[in-house]
C-alpha cells in the first residue's frame, strides 16, 4: 500500500489576485523564525511577511533602520524552511535599494537566491519606480508599501496617521496607481484614513493589504508579536490582540522557576 502525502495548494501572487477578484480577504502576518512560521502556516495564514520590523521585535532596535540585508536573509531562510502553503514576502531593508536600481536588483536577487523567498517588499512610490522596474526584470515579484513607511521615520518625525491632508492623499493615490502600472503584485497601506484606503483599493486592480487602514481593503496584516500580546507597550488603535502571550509565558516561566527551586521538577517519571 502506498501512502500519498496530501497535496498542499500553495498561495501564489496569482492566488492573491484571484482572491481580490472574488472578494475573499487576504490574511497576512509577519514571521521571522522557523518555529513560529510553522505554526502560522499550519493555522492557515495566506501570506507571511518577513518584515524589517524584525529590527524592533526580534533585535530590540528603536527603528527598522539598523537591520541589514544579511540579517533579513537569515530570518527569511528560517521562515522559508517552515512554510508549506503561505506566500513568503521579504522586506528589502533600509539602504539596500534606495541608492540605485542596480543595487536594488542585487539586493532582491540575494534575498531570492539565499533564502528561497517568493517575493520582496519595498517602501515608497515614485521615488523607487526605477528600482521596482529593475527588480521585475529579473522575474522577482514586488509588493509596494505606502502611507506610513517606517524606513522614513526621521523624515516624518512621528508614527502618526499619514495622508490626512489632501496633498498627501492625492500623492498616495498617484503612487498606488504608479505601483500598479510598474508591475507590483500588491500594495501594503499603513496607517492612513479608512476612506482613503478604500478609495485606493477600489481604484487599483492589485490587492491592497491594510495595517491601520480600515476594513474596505483586500486584506489585513499585523505584526505577529503585537497581535499575540508578546509586545505590550505598543497600543495603536488599529491593533487587535488575539492572545495575551506575555501573561501566559510569564506564568509558565515563573511556575518553572518555582518547580526547579522547590525540587518539584523533575519528578521520577521525568528522569532516566
Ligand atoms: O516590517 C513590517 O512588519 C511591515 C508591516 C508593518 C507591514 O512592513
Amino acid at each position: 500500500m502506498s501512502v500519498h502525502k496530501q497535496e498542499i495548494k500553495k498561495v501564489t501572487t496569482h492566488t492573491l489576485h484571484e482572491m481580490k477578484q472574488k472578494g475573499e480577504k487576504i490574511a497576512m502576518l509577519t514571521a521571522y523564525d522557523y518555529s513560529m512560521a510553522r505554526l502560522l502556516d499550519s493555522a492557515g495564514i495566506d501570506v507571511l511577511l518577513v518584515g524589517d520590523s524584525a529590527s524592533n521585535v526580534m533585535a530590540g532596535h528603536e527603528t527598522t533602520l539598523p537591520i541589514t540585508l544579511d540579517q533579513m536573509i537569515y530570518h527569511a531562510s528560517s521562515v522559508i524552511r517552515a512554510v508549506e502553503r503561505a506566500l513568503v514576502v521579504v522586506d528589502l531593508p533600509f539602504g539596500s535599494y534606495q541608492g540605485n536600481s542596480g543595487e536594488a536588483l542585487r539586493s532582491a536577487i540575494r534575498i531570492m537566491k539565499e533564502s528561497g523567498a517568493h517575493a520582496v517588499k519595498l517602501e515608497g512610490g515614485a521615488e523607487v519606480k526605477e528600482s521596482i522596474a529593475r527588480i521585475l526584470t529579473a522575474g522577482v515579484p514586488v509588493m509596494g508599501h505606502l502611507g506610513l513607511t517606517p524606513q522614513s521615520i526621521y523624515k516624518f518625525g512621528t508614527y502618526t496617521v499619514r495622508a490626512k491632508e489632501e496633498a498627501e492623499a492625492t500623492k498616495l493615490i498617484e503612487d498606488a496607481q504608479l505601483l500598479e502600472e510598474a508591475g507590483c503584485f500588491a500594495i501594503v497601506l499603513e496607517k492612513i484614513p479608512a476612506n482613503l484606503a478604500a478609495k485606493v483599493a477600489s481604484e487599483v486592480s492589485i490587492p491592497v493589504i491594510g495595517i491601520g487602514a480600515g476594513l474596505d481593503v483586500d486584506g489585513q496584516v499585523l505584526v505577529m508579536q503585537d497581535m499575540l500580546g508578546i509586545t505590550q507597550d505598543f497600543k495603536p488603535r488599529f491593533l487587535r490582540r488575539y492572545a495575551d502571550l506575555q501573561q501566559i509565558i510569564t506564568d509558565a516561566v515563573s511556575n518553572y522557576v518555582n518547580d526547579v527551586k522547590s525540587k518539584d521538577f523533575p519528578n521520577e517519571q521525568e528522569q532516566y
